[in-house]
């Protein structure tokens, strides 16, 4: 039985809007399907792994608006432990999310409670130190990351983090704290300053990570799949999944947890990487960021259709 994950992050309200395209400055264009649905990276994170049979805990932050309770029992419902998600005075974290004909999204965040961490409370010390694996992304402050992953490795617990959720650059102390880094091209890009368009880009750029302390990169290529890079074994490719896309948003939320579930349970680098391109290829196959997470029963009902 692995041991539990903990997902340390962000909660927010995904407010979607449907658009054909995206409106020039000054244009106003008809939206349809408005809709609140639940998200937030590491709210998506934490429900994808409990939904893939994984005892999960979530600490976050909600606010005191309407949003919260929907989003607590969204939490709830997929099977996410939630003894460690506060409540603070104020605004939840909302994002605003364009979505276009054929699946791709622009996303505005305002991060209301995610960026009002004080502490870390003693529990959710204790429960880092417990963890197999704590899952961190970047939509909560940068030193509340830091605080976490440096607690995490005191207790020997691996971090993984997912990039997604900022620009800035990543502190060179929280690099080192890393052992599983998971950014996509643009995020590989920014973070080494090198060019990421071709796979020996993509792989050479990873390495200059590895260089930091990582042990593995884990690349999202969208269309393209996914290249895991470590030290143990020559790079290893996974292709996307032929798959009609409704709604990318959440998908890579959902590959980084899958990884991770499969890392817990053992999996060889080869079957954590089809676990987690299986399973976004589910997740992108319906709308929204938490309700498309699959099951693990979809995964493998999936997998087993789509034997290599
Ligand atoms: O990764 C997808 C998530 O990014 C959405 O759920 C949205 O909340 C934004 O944070």
């Amino acid at each position: 039985m692995p041991k539990p994950l903990l997902v340390v992050g962000s909660v927010n309200a995904d407010l979607y809007v449907e658009i054909d395209r995206l409106p020039a400055p000054g244009e106003t264009l008809d939206g349809s399907n408005a809709a609140m649905r639940p998200g937030g990276k590491g709210a998506n994170q934490a429900a994808a792994a409990a939904r893939l049979g994984q005892a999960t805990w979530f600490a976050g932050q909600l606010g005191t608006d309407a949003f919260a309770s929907a989003l607590r029992v969204a939490l709830g419902d997929a099977g996410v432990k939630l003894d460690h998600l506060a409540m603070v005075e104020g605004p939840t974290g909302q994002a605003f999310i364009l979505l276009q004909r054929g699946g791709e999204n622009s996303i505005i965040i305002v991060g209301g409670a995610n960026q009002r961490w004080g502490q870390i409370p003693g529990a959710l010390a204790s429960r880092i130190a417990s963890a197999g694996a704590v899952l961190l992304q970047r939509e909560i402050p940068d030193e509340v990351n830091l605080l976490v992953a440096r607690l995490a490795k005191t207790a020997n617990v691996p971090v993984v983090m997912d990039v997604g959720g900022a620009d800035r650059p990543l502190s060179p102390e929280l690099l080192g704290l890393v052992a599983v880094l998971s950014p996509n091209e643009s995020e590989l890009a920014r973070l080494t300053g090198m060019a990421t368009s071709t796979r020996d880009e993509v792989v050479t750029a990873a390495r200059s990570l590895m260089r930091s302390g990582v042990a593995t990169v884990l690349v999202k290529l969208g269309k393209r799949g996914a290249l895991l890079v470590s030290a143990a074994n020559e790079p290893i490719e996974h292709p996307a999944f032929p798959v009609s896309v409704v709604d990318t948003t959440g998908a890579g939320d959902c590959f980084t947890a899958a990884y991770t579930v499969a890392l817990l349970e053992g999996q060889s680098e080869r079957n954590r990487l089809g676990f987690a391109c299986s399973a976004a290829a589910l997740c992108i196959q319906k709308k929204g960021a938490m309700p498309s997470m699959p099951l693990r029963s979809e995964v493998e009902q999936f997998q087993s259709r789509h034997q290599r």
